[in-house]
């Protein structure tokens, strides 16, 4: 193995050049459009939904202060420092040949993974766009059958998958700044702009605004359970784009002169906020029609169009560009990461990176469109989809933050760290020892709990 001998390979300075993000507000949407996305729109309003509400929201924004808020300045830190891919950046902050690079070969290949499975769900967001566009019409059950002909056709869901990795390898061909950047700052204010819109629908033009409120901001303590907690827990890596360095490859094109904490908290609380709305918009149309919230993963492809054939396209179609836009602004990081590993560390051009990664994920991916092929795992038949989203939430995801948690809390010198965090005040070594501390053992509850190795969880 190489040793630490040589100036640049345990060059810690950060004068490497790389091409940044054109501003800081650029960089901002790039991140908060990683954050933003199918996780916030479709999976953080069912499990509040199958959890009870209140209480669990209160826990999971717990999760985001103590876990997520921590691993994200981690992550811009790592990546800002070394400028380099995950891979690169973890051996650039050791030294070469540094056993820590695991980390990074984890994320990439949580790029994989994820996005190809990923992509799949997005295009049926996209179909429904365009479905959404007719208008649902009919009883409850063909509305709900409707989406079961989607996801059940592999020709179906194998051609929006297409169209969906068509765009994102389009947008990441384009660059950093060319592609990803000039994408977030159409994608993000139009999110925001029709979120906004349908906000205003479900808060003052439904019977169910304040009853929304009042299951997502009232604690009901007796509605949670351990499991709940560990779901929230789960969730605010996924949300956050933790883990797989996705922040530590947006936080590479970063410049010096912009600030780490400053910017992680405008993302994080980004992320949130729009969860919540999403989570009143939703709710307060599933109250209004006097529906129970705990139907679990098809509430939105399953319940809501039900819903939408009472309020007609004006809702429906803006809700599924909403839905599309976020994902597509999350798909790009996922691509950029495992772009910028073959880009730095194999010397590709980005164009052929790009095209290449992205056709082999997108093949991978068709395996998650054939909803009938199916595996044994965890002692039933399952389709690719979930294996796969199980696979990468319960072990990549928490394996991965847990390794660049411990490395950011102990291995990275405390100066270089703290010249990151730019203060060295009470604030930073707060952040030091919940890094050190509490962060890890929380993902290692999430990471046990997937293992099954809780015993007091049923
Ligand atoms: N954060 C994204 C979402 O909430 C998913 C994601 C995970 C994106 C990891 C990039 C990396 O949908």
């Amino acid at each position: 193995m190489t040793q630490p001998t040589t100036p640049q390979a345990n060059d810690q300075s950060p004068t490497t050049p790389r091409i940044h993000w054109a501003s800081s507000g650029g960089f901002i949407l790039a991140a908060a459009g990683s954050a933003v996305g199918l996780g916030n729109i479709w999976k953080f309003p069912y499990i509040t939904g199958v959890y009870g509400g209140g209480a669990f929201v209160l826990v999971y924004l717990g999760c985001v202060l103590a876990v997520g808020l921590p691993l994200m300045i981690a992550e811009l830190m790592i990546g800002r420092r070394a400028q380099e891919n995950p891979v690169g950046a973890f051996q650039k902050l050791h030294y070469r040949g540094s056993p820590w690079q695991i980390t990074g070969w984890l994320g990439v290949a949580s790029g994989f993974v994820i996005l190809s499975f990923y992509s799949v769900i997005a295009g049926w967001a996209l179909a429904y766009v365009f479905e959404s566009l007719s208008g649902f019409s009919g009883a409850a059950a063909d509305i709900q059958a409707q989406f079961d002909a989607l996801a059940g056709s592999a020709p179906r869901s194998a051609f929006w998958h297409t169209v969906f990795m068509a765009l994102t390898i389009g947008i990441v061909m384009g660059g950093v700044r060319d592609g990803i950047e000039r994408w977030v700052k159409i994608l993000m204010p139009g999110l925001l702009a029709i979120l906004g819109g349908l906000m205003i629908y479900g808060l003052f033009f439904t019977d169910g605004g304040s009853q929304a409120i009042g299951f997502l901001f009232q604690p009901d303590f007796s509605k949670l359970s351990a499991e709940g907690i560990l779901s929230a827990l789960g969730h605010a890596f996924f949300t956050l784009s933790l883990g797989m360095g996705a922040m530590i490859t947006y936080g590479s094109y970063m410049n010096r002169d912009s600030h780490i904490v400053r910017d992680a908290i405008t993302i994080s609380l980004l992320d949130t906020v729009i969860a919540l709305l999403a989570g009143i918009v939703i709710f307060s149309l599933v109250f209004s029609y006097g529906l129970e919230p705990n139907v679990g993963p098809g509430l939105i492809f399953h319940t809501l169009p039900v819903l939408f054939a009472e309020t007609g396209p004006w809702v429906s179609v803006p809700f599924f560009v909403l839905l599309t836009f976020a994902a597509l602004s999350s798909t790009i990081s996922l691509l950029e990461v495992v772009v910028s590993y073959f880009v730095d560390e194999r010397g590709w051009n980005r164009k052929a990176a790009t095209l290449v990664m992205g056709a082999v994920i997108y093949v991978l991916g068709l395996l998650s469109a054939i909803a009938v092929l199916k595996v044994p795992f965890r002692g039933s038949e399952q389709g690719f989809l979930d294996i796969l989203d199980y696979i990468s939430t319960n072990y990549m995801l928490p394996i991965g933050g847990l390794l660049t948690c411990l490395f950011s809390a102990w291995i990275i010198k405390d100066q270089v760290r703290r010249e990151e965090f730019g203060s060295a005040g009470l604030a930073y070594k707060a952040f030091v020892w919940t890094l050190r501390l509490i962060t890890p053992v929380a993902v290692l509850i999430i990471i046990l709990h997937g293992l099954n190795l809780l015993p007091f969880v049923e």
